[in-house]
């Protein structure tokens, strides 16, 4: 199956390492074009190992600062001259109970996570004049509560939401919306997650954690023009970890 990236140019953000890094490697290697952007200069590192500047753009931006959206989707516009999507990571909430987080991290987070995310897809999404793609990657945690793991419980649902109102207002343009749902994906951050939970195997139905290049397929597959008549999906990628259909 031709999934149809190919001349294609997508945004990844959290794309230096990790689930997004692994996307962005799913997409070049299907013929799309992307920007991807980190906090810090290891995003051009990361970059060169998807291609040459003709292929990958690694951008410096942070999804909590207001100013970024518009600026990676400019890089975007200058480089490449089209946008047609965005895969939207970012780095995970620290740890914590609803009980013990402080105000000022729930703000911080939600600016990085959620308010940072609309502010892409909307960027983004102004950015598709012929149709276009955006996936959130999300978490588990729009469905279950993570113990421990109160950040993500509170903002992910939410965002979750926005993400399926974005997909009934973008609709009618041609541009899907949809969410990821991962659980267990051995990337650094999620092993460092697993050592502070005493290492223990996941209980899914595979009985094993997936690799970074299995969240990758689905992600891409959620992007690709192939996948024209999704939206508005949530899409665990779990090893059939969410109990619930
Ligand atoms: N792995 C899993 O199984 C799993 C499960 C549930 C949810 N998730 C969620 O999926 C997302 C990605 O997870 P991951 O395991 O790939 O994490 P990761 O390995 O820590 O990678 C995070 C990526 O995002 C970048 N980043 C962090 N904060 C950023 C910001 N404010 N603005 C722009 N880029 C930022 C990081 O680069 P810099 O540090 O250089 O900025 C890095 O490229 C996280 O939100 C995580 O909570 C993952």
């Amino acid at each position: 199956m031709d999934l149809g990236f190919r001349d294609h140019v997508y945004l990844v953000t959290g794309g230096s390492r990790g689930l997004g890094l692994a996307a962005a490697q799913i997409l070049t290697a299907e013929g799309a074009r992307v920007i991807i952007t980190g906090r810090n200069d290891s995003v051009a590192d990361a970059a060169k190992t998807l291609g040459s500047q003709a292929d990958a753009v690694g951008v410096v931006a942070d999804n909590a600062d207001p100013d970024s959206a518009d600026e990676v989707v400019g890089v975007a516009m200058r480089h490449f001259g089209r946008l047609d999507g965005a895969l939207i990571s970012v780095g995970g909430p620290p740890v914590g109970t609803a009980m013990e987080v402080a105000d000022q991290v729930w703000r911080d987070c939600f600016e990085s996570t959620f308010l940072g995310a609309l502010r892409i897809a909307r960027a983004v999404a102004n950015a598709c004049t012929d149709g276009g793609s955006i996936a959130f990657v999300l978490s588990s945690s729009v469905r279950e509560p993570i113990p421990g793991l109160a950040l993500s419980n509170g903002l992910r649902p939410g965002l979750a939401m926005v993400a399926k109102t974005l997909a009934d207002e973008l609709g009618a343009s041609g541009i899907r919306v949809n969410g990821l749902l991962p659980a267990h994906i051995a990337t650094d951050r999620a092993k460092e997650l697993a050592m502070l939970t005493g290492g223990k195997r996941p209980e899914n139905a595979l009985r094993r954690p997936g690799e970074p290049e299995e969240f990758a397929r689905a992600a891409a597959f959620l992007l690709a023009p192939a996948a024209s008549y999704l939206t508005g999906v949530m899409l665990p990628v779990d090893g059939g970890e969410l109990r619930m259909l």
